[in-house]
């Protein structure tokens, strides 16, 4: 099943993205400098260049992507004892914001390209929900247009989870871009990674974006005046330095990840035992994360640690499982597809420091194993 060629596939790729640091260091030195540590001249500059890479009106650096969808949830007008309808399949800081406003919220399945289940949806709009927050997972997204058109019908704003979709298009307009607000999130393993914590909010609502500014904060419209009750979730200037030297990479990263995907989606097409999730035509994927389906998921991930593949799992509990959200479930409620994911799903490393020797190991080992374990079986 694919002898041990001796390579080694690391999944972590952080020291060597950042095996040089001095052009970094150098642009936090000039921040140091300045001593402007307090949003400032590079916040500004970070956020005008980033939104002009989504293609939005306005960016927002927030302290974490987590931050983000809490504030735009509450900048949408989200708060006590509202509905908020997200994916079954997510991280839990979807689930984590909108628990922290005091909502509720009401989980629908996903589908099998990893984005909610637009066919579900519409069941899940009842009178309580205030805000609809689609999750961009892996760094695919969900018909938005259509998504969209159905939030409108029912007078609920669309807030995008894309804090793994920086990059990601359809119908070349960025994830993150469709709804009232998106967020990303700069987290070291994502995909414009910074050195610690931050977040992006993104959105064409001028009166909106002011009062993100205003709720990111304290509510203060000037030195000495709070207009609302916010809170300080500022992104640290210093990191807004490093995510300024990060942002021109993300063409080159995008194009390497959707290349080395192409040569995983075609090795694996077919093979029995394994299941690629669904590609919409229309999106230009991100590849924050490879996920493939496998029937013997706990097996080939074996397989794969034994011959130096390193992978994860996301997720092996699904959120909608965990003991803290048992209470706000209605009884009985189950996601079919998100369980069989959560069964099924291997994250393979797609990183753009993997060289062609390890993409072509982790291709003959997936391979040997399925083709393998089909032979065994007759
Ligand atoms: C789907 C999703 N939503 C939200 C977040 C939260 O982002 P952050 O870690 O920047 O708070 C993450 C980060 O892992 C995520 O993957």
């Amino acid at each position: 099943m694919g002898a041990d060629r001796g390579v080694r596939v690391p999944f972590n790729y952080l020291p060597q993205q950042f095996a040089d640091p001095a052009p970094i260091m150098a642009a936090i030195a000039e921040v140091v400098a300045s001593g402007d540590f307090t949003l400032g001249a590079v916040v500004t500059a970070f956020e005008a260049a980033f939104a002009a890479k989504t293609g939005a009106a306005h960016a927002i650096g927030v302290n974490s992507g987590t931050d983000g969808i809490k504030l735009s949830l509450r900048a949408v007008g989200v708060g006590p004892g509202d509905e908020v309808i997200t994916a079954a399949n997510t991280f839990v800081a979807t689930v984590g914001a909108i628990a922290e406003l005091g909502a509720k919220p009401v989980f629908v399945d996903v589908d099998d390209s990893l984005c909610l289940d637009l066919d579900a949806l519409p069941a899940a709009i009842g009178p309580a929900t205030k805000a609809i927050v689609p999750v961009h997972l892996s760094g695919t997204m969900a018909d938005m247009a259509a998504l969209n058109a159905l939030a409108a019908r029912h007078g609920v704003p669309v807030v995008e989870d894309a804090c793994q979709a920086f990059m990601t298009l359809q119908d070349g307009r960025m994830a993150g871009t469709w709804g009232a607000a998106g967020i990303y999130s700069m987290h070291p393993l994502k995909f414009l990674n910074i050195w610690g914590d931050g977040g992006v909010i993104v959105t064409d609502d001028d009166a909106l974006a002011a009062q993100l500014r205003l709720l990111r904060n304290h509510g203060l419209a000037d030195r000495d005046t709070v207009v609302l009750m916010g809170t300080n979730s500022r992104l640290d200037s210093l990191q807004a330095a490093v995510a300024l030297k990060m942002l021109p990479q993300a063409d080159a990263i995008v194009a390497r990840r959707n290349a080395i995907a192409a040569r995983y989606d075609a090795a694996f097409a077919g093979l029995p035992g394994l299941r690629i999730p669904r590609r919409h035509p229309d999106v230009r994927h991100s590849f924050v994360t490879y996920q493939l389906f496998c029937d013997r998921r706990d097996a080939l991930a074996v397989h794969c640690g034994a011959q130096g593949i390193e992978y994860k799992i996301h997720y092996p509990v699904p959120i909608y499982r965990q003991p803290a959200l048992a209470e706000v479930l209605p009884a009985g409620a189950r996601f079919p597809e998100t369980d069989r994911q959560a069964a099924e799903t291997l994250t393979l490393p797609v990183h753009q420091y993997l060289d062609d020797d390890q993409v072509e190991h982790v291709i003959a080992t997936i391979r040997g194993f399925a083709l393998g374990e089909a032979e065994a079986a007759q």
